[in-house]
């Protein structure tokens, strides 16, 4: 396997010194398209934050940042990204705001009903089973619970069909699509936001 395509396989679950590298780069690289989706979610009590496939842990620090009263969870089922995301926010840590566990989507070791918010920024295309991901999180959040998944890939893009092939079991889906499993697992107010000229999409879910 060429080592290009080993290192973009690094985006599923990262490990190892290429995994490294592809936690620094996606904490760079990721930035811009969680920013543009964190502007959509709605004034809410937001005390509890969770994100989901966190990665390094760069958009967990931003959500700390915006929301300077919440506490935030964030949950990988890579012990690498764990470690790098802990890394990027010892401080919000050690000031007691923060925790990062290890822990897959799919079976999540959350209390019911205890989060305001979810994020999921550039991780559902690995999740295994959406209803059953996304029932997982709808159970994690309180009644009234915004969830934001936010994708560059829109699922019709040549780019994302390029990545499908590169990455086993990586799945670019259309809004439409992430629309539909949401309101399976259970979310009621569901809707969609395209960027006006990048296939970025931002989907917002209300329990
Ligand atoms: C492409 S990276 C995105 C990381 C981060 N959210 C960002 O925007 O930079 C995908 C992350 O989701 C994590 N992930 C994928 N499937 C997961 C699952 N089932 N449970 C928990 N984490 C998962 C991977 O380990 C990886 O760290």
């Amino acid at each position: 396997m060429g080592l290009l395509r080993k290192f973009f396989r690094q985006t599923r679950r990262p490990d190892g010194f290429l995994g490294k590298v592809m936690l620094f780069g996606m904490n760079r690289s990721h930035a811009g398209l969680a920013d543009w989706g964190m502007q959509y979610i709605p004034r809410i009590k937001t005390d509890q934050i969770v994100d989901l496939g966190c990665g390094g842990g760069r958009n967990a620090g931003e959500l700390l940042h915006r929301y300077p009263a919440a506490q935030l969870t964030a949950v990988d089922y890579s012990a690498l990204s764990v470690r790098k995301a802990r890394e990027y926010n010892q401080k919000s840590i050690e000031a007691g705001r923060c925790r990062i566990v290890l822990g897959d989507v799919s079976s999540l070791d959350l209390d019911a009903d205890a989060f305001d918010l979810a994020t999921a920024f550039e991780t559902i295309y690995f999740w295994p089973g959406l209803t059953k991901c996304f029932g997982q999180v709808a159970r994690a959040l309180r009644p009234g619970g915004i969830f934001l998944i936010a994708n560059e890939c829109d699922g019709l893009d040549a780019v994302g069909k390029k990545f499908e092939k590169i990455i086993d079991g990586m799945r670019c889906y259309t809004a439409e699509e992430i629309q539909a499993e949401l309101r399976k697992a259970g979310f009621s107010k569901v809707k969609a936001i395209h960027h006006p000229s990048r296939p970025w999409i931002a989907v917002l879910a209300k329990k």
